[in-house]
């Protein structure tokens, strides 16, 4: 089999965006899957340029069945990471939805038993965020949105991660 590759999902979150787009060039073999907001908001941050990468395959969401996903059948991927993820595709998670790419991805993964590396964005009650023009943003995730978080920690083969440090520490684990 051929090297195998990360597949790295960003969903349409602000918050950790600019750390994590950076932080995917730093890997040699990935494949970048964007939701169809993620598409918009990388936009809106003017991050376009960080997903720019002789090594790196950027696939943006357009079809409904994702037939993309494929791939973690097929060997292909040694890791999935999700980061940033929003609340939303973090409630499909953890209801078992998977109606867009990114949850297409994180239920083949797990049907495939490929690891899961999942960034919430939703990890406390009370949280700062910079926003679009750099301006800061108080952010008071819900209760439903902590308590998807917090069942996802319990989901097999799903390691959920409060920072971006601890999400390099846990793929350098994977890569090893
Ligand atoms: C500028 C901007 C920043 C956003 N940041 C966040 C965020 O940090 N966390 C979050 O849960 N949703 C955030 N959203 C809302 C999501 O983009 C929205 O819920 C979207 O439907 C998520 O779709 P996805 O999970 O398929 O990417 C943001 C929206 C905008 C326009």
């Amino acid at each position: 089999m051929n090297e195998q590759r990360i597949a790295w999902a960003i969903t349409g979150a602000g918050h950790f965006l600019a750390d994590c787009a950076a932080r995917v060039l730093r890997y040699g073999a990935v494949d970048v899957y964007l939701s169809r907001a993620a598409n918009e908001v990388i936009r809106m941050y003017r991050l376009e340029s960080c997903l720019e990468g002789e090594h790196l395959r950027v696939r943006r969401e357009t079809l409904a069945s994702s037939p993309a996903v494929a791939g973690f059948a097929r060997g292909l991927y040694r890791v999935l990471v999700v980061a940033p993820a929003t609340s939303n595709s973090v409630a499909k998670f953890t209801c078992g939805i998977s109606d867009s790419l990114v949850s297409n991805l994180f239920a083949q993964a797990g049907k495939s038993r490929v690891p899961i590396i999942v960034l919430p964005t939703d990890l406390a009650p009370e949280m700062t965020s910079t926003g679009p023009h750099g301006d800061l943003i108080q952010v008071y995730p819900r209760p439903i949105d902590l308590e998807n978080t917090a069942r996802l920690r319990g989901f097999p083969g799903v390691t959920v991660v409060d920072s971006v440090e601890e999400m390099a520490d846990c793929l350098a684990g994977y890569l090893a």
